[in-house]
């Protein structure tokens, strides 16, 4: 196999199982990370050996969001012009079903990853949220739409809005997820659901998802870019610069509304 810095890929029989390995920082997405899972994601895509992926992080964090300190001193240029989001767009063009197991922390931008796959797996100890305006900012990958369109307005704009995360039951009561199973078999139960759709036939599969994208994608375009355009704005303001900086100082942010 292929070595990289922070993932690790296995393949078993039709399934691949690809493990976030950031560990010491909760998994969070910094931007090397993110290359290196979506040029793996894609590789698979085109691997005919391979027909569903599971991705899954540690025991502790599915992924705690975008990595904060690669964001605290960026301008909204910087931010624009780095095209953070780039290799996210790229996960939805992904022909093979691709299955979120998910245990710990899928906070912020891991929250999208996981609502970015097409079935999600939790353990009970999971904890789904979107913290980012804890931060000053706003979700840039899809949070506020896939959310909405997952769970309806209520529930997201109360997610969205307090900061606050939600556990993996709460997250099967509002239909964010597909199943909760106890942590340790977490991975197991995935990996058993992606063998199940690994013995089908590959094209139905691949036409399945893509008819069902076709089905939710619809008015998703609009919002996606009107959401980004605030998150680069929002990374103008000085309560993103104060929210950042407050989290790398570990301490409590002061916002001011501007
Ligand atoms: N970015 C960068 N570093 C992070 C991080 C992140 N999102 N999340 C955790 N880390 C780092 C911490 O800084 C810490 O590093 P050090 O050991 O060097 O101090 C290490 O991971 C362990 O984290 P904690 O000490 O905070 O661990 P904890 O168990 O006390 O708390 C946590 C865990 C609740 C997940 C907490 O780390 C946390 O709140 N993380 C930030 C979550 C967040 O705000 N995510 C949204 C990011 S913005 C985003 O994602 C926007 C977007 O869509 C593009």
């Amino acid at each position: 196999g292929r070595s990289y810095k922070y993932i690790s890929v296995d393949v078993d029989g039709f399934v691949a199982l690809v493990e976030l390995r950031r560990h010491q920082a909760h998994n969070a997405l910094n931007l090397e990370l993110m290359e290196e899972l979506v040029a793996e994601l894609e590789r698979l895509d085109v691997d005919d050996d391979v027909r569903c992926t599971v991705l899954t992080g540690s025991t502790r964090a599915f992924a705690a969001g975008a990595d904060i300190s690669e964001m605290v001193d960026a301008t909204a240029v910087e931010m624009k012009l780095r095209n953070q989001f780039r290799c996210w767009d790229r996960i939805r063009w992904l022909r093979k079903p691709l299955i979120a197991a998910v245990n710990g922390y899928a906070l912020g931008g891991g929250c999208e990853l996981a609502m970015a796959c097409d079935i999600i797996v939790a353990g009970e100890n999971a904890k789904f949220g979107q913290p980012e305006v804890n931060l000053g900012i706003m979700p840039g990958a899809g949070g506020t739409q896939r959310l909405v369109r997952a769970v309806g307005k209520a529930r997201a704009l109360e997610i969205l809005l307090t900061g606050e995360p939600i556990t993996a039951e709460e997250a099967l009561q509002f239909g964010l997820i597909n199943r909760v199973v106890p942590s340790e078999l977490c991975v197991q139960e995935a990996l058993r659901i992606a063998q199940v759709i690994s013995s089908k036939a590959p094209l139905a599969v691949q036409l399945i998802k893509e008819s069902v994208g076709k089905a939710y994608d619809s008015t998703l375009q609009d919002g996606m870019e009107y959401e980004r355009n605030c998150f680069y704005l929002l990374c103008g303001s000085q309560d993103k610069t104060e929210g950042m900086r407050a989290f790398m100082e570990k301490r409590q942010p002061f916002f001011q509304g501007r």
